[in-house]
């Protein structure tokens, strides 16, 4: 209730007249924004409120529809990032029974940390009004484009936020030279706006003939914090990350510059949003990424039912075969008992004798096999990955740590990562270091480099539900941080993938950055001289104690 009442006087003091004046300096592109679940309850901020059942049977029907919730700004694709954690200010349904009304009778719906403002963001020159705002009111900025961050980026309650989902533009172009650059340096490209997600981008490139190289999800953004903090994909082992195939941003500063930054230009500030991470060197508008041909691939997509008795062995395959899984160009995805990998390296027949081992013990387990060819990126994603999309209703915290080579040669290290994960409530593996890709050098991106030797990136997390209490909760994100401790024993000197990582990592420039940290923080105080832009753990982060973080637990 404190942080409410808080918010509601922070706001107070920029009157209704200043927001219709921002308004109309935006060409009514300002709206205001309420919870999603607001026409389930009939009570708001504790007014009362008359429920609307209508809109409220949509939602409910599409609370875990992620093509639905990306298309409306109030959405975080974990629900949590709209509450406010540490006052139990939420307005949440039951993801398990949308329907529940144990849920929302009786209980109020609140703001919690969603914008009460946000600007549908459509030129530059929106992004530079929202900037001169901020620095004259005082009032923090956000930016959301998908809300599909882990760590709750893309909120920051009583702020006014940036909404990029309907920057729309995509255009493929075979010889694109970036802005500045030399003739020669021509490339194979899609250019998207902000607002694109993989599912676009798949379907567009596709129509084209090549293949991006992107993320295991529909919804995800390819232009915003995917790409900015690293952007691993299944094709990453021999394709790179996002931050390796990206050429040029076209990105708004807080310093108020419209600025195209690539190799041959504002190349300090190129290297910053390779790896620096979302949210904090400006707003970028539109991105352009490397392609590849149409690519056939090789897939293996196997299956068991869990049992305390066999989990072992098949970690233990699994993590015996890295290192030469990785020398035959195979990535994929570990959760729990299922596998899903591909590789455009080998033939089928090299596939199906490469994957033997763990092949034959799924199948004496009396689990399911399938290696096939897939002819093409989009029928492999359409088939694979769209039906078994990661649900985004769930309440739900992770933790992780990437895992380097020197951990599969060692048999000691080996056998404590099984260890391990024979521990872990959930288990969620993206195979995806880049390790035959070789076109970037480490030192041109700046995420942390321990992501150039890693083969895995080890996820646990937990989840819990609309009534949870609030030192459950709290309690959660400590077991989260407590395994991703015990991850970092195994691999001390490695580095976390700051999109996917503990929400309270310890020492988290390092984690995240490496020694590229002070001069991230340099180019940081650069281009945004006045703070205007902040988010968690974030470059540069003002801190904990910073209100604008007062929803984040003070200990995990
Ligand atoms: C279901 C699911 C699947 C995922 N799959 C993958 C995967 O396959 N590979 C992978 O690497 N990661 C994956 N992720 C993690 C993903 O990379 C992060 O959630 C990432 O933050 C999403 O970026 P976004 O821009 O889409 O999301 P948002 O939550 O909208 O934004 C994330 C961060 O970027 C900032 N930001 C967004 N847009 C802009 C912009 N235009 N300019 C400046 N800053 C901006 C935000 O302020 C925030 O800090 C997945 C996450 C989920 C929930
Ligand atoms: C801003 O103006 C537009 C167009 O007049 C209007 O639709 C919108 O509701 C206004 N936004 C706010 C927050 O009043
Ligand atoms: C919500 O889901 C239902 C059924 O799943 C679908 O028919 C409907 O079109 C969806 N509504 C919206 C607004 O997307
Ligand atoms: C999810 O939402 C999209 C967009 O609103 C809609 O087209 C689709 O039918 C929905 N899917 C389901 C399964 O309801
Ligand atoms: C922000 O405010 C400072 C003075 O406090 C001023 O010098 C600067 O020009 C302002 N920047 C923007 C983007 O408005
Ligand atoms: C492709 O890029 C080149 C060089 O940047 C430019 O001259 C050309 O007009 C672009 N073509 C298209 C179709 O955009
Ligand atoms: C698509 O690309 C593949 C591989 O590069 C090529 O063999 C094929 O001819 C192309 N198809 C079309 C329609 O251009
Ligand atoms: C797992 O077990 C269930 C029921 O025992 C069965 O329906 C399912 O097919 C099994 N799955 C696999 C992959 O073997
Ligand atoms: C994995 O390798 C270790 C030695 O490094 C060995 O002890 C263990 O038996 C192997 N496990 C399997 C299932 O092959
Ligand atoms: C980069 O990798 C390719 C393919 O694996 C290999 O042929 C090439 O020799 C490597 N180049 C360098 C400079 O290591
Ligand atoms: C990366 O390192 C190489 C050689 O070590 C150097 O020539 C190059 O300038 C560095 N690039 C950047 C962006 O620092
Ligand atoms: C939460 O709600 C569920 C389902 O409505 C109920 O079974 C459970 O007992 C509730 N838990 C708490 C802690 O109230
Ligand atoms: C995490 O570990 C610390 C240190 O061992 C312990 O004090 C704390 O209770 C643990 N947190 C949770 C939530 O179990």
């Amino acid at each position: 209730m404190f942080r409410l009442v808080l918010a509601l006087s922070w706001l107070r003091l920029v009157s209704s007249s200043s927001w219709s004046a921002l308004n109309d300096s935006l060409d009514g592109s300002l709206f205001s924004a309420r919870p999603l679940a607001l026409p389930c309850f009939s009570s708001f901020n504790n007014t009362p409120v008359h429920p609307d059942p209508s809109a409220c049977a949509l939602l409910q029907q599409n609370y875990s529809n992620a093509t639905y919730k990306s298309s409306l700004y109030p959405n975080t694709m974990q629900p949590e990032w709209g509450t406010c954690m540490t006052t139990h200010s939420q307005c949440l349904l039951d993801y398990t029974d949308p329907t529940n009304p144990l849920a929302f009778l009786d209980a109020s719906c609140d703001q919690g940390s969603i914008s009460p403002y946000y600007i549908d963001v459509r030129s530059p020159q929106d992004v530079l009004t929202a900037f001169s705002f901020a620095n004259a009111t005082g009032i923090p900025l956000s930016i959301k484009n998908s809300g599909h961050d882990y760590k709750g980026r893309s909120n920051i309650p009583s702020s006014l936020a940036l909404w990029t989902r309907n920057l729309n533009s995509m255009t493929y172009n075979a010889s694109f030279v970036p802005e500045g650059c030399p003739s020669s340096q021509s490339y194979n490209t899609i250019t998207t706006g902000a607002g694109n997600n993989f599912q676009d981008l798949y379907a567009f490139a596709d129509q084209n003939n090549v293949t991006l190289i992107g993320g295991y999800a529909q919804t995800v953004g390819a232009s915003g914090g995917w790409v900015m903090g690293g952007g691993h994909s299944v094709l990453s082992p021999v394709y790179g990350l996002g931050i390796d195939r990206v050429l040029q941003f076209l990105v708004v500063t807080p310093s108020g510059l419209t600025l195209t930054a690539n190799s041959c230009q504002n190349t300090d500030l190129f290297w910053a949003l390779r790896g620096g991470g979302g949210g904090t060197f400006g707003v970028v508008l539109e991105s352009t990424h490397r392609v590849e041909g149409r690519l056939s691939m090789q897939v293996a997509s196997l299956s068991m039912n869990a049992t305390s008795t066999n989990m072992r062995a098949y970690y233990e395959i699994l993590v015996n075969n890295s290192m030469q899984w990785a020398s035959e160009g195979w990535g994929g995805h570990i959760v729990d008992s299922a596998i899903n990998y591909v590789t455009p390296l080998l033939s089928l027949a090299e596939a199906q004798a490469s994957m033997e081992p763990i092949a034959s013990y799924v199948t004496s387990q009396g689990g399911s096999v399938v290696i096939e060819t897939m002819d093409s990126w989009y029928d492999y994603f359409e088939k694979y990955v769209v039906p078994t999309q990661e649900s985004v209703a769930r309440l739900l915290a992770i933790g992780s740590r990437l895992m380097p080579q020197s951990v599969f040669i060692s048999p000691t290290l080996s056998s404590q990562l099984v260890d391990l994960l024979l521990t872990f409530p959930l288990v969620y593996i993206p195979v995806v270091g880049p390790v035959l890709y070789n076109e970037t050098a480490a030192n041109e991106t700046s995420a942390t480099p321990a992501w150039r030797d890693s083969l895995w990136h080890v996820n646990t997390g937990l989840m819990w539900y609309f009534n949870t209490s609030t030192a459950d909760v709290n309690a959660n994100f400590g077991l989260v941080h407590n395994y991703t401790l015990a991850m970092t024993e195994i691999a001390p000197d490695s580095g976390a993938y700051l999109n996917e990582g503990d929400v309270y990592q310890s020492d988290h420039e390092t984690a995240f950055w490496g020694d590229n940290y002070s001069e991230l923080l340099s180019i940081k105080q650069k281009y945004d001289p006045w703070g205007l832009l902040d988010c968690w753990q974030c470059v540069g982060w003002k801190g904990h104690s910073n209100k604008d973080f007062e929803c984040y637990f003070p200990s995990p």
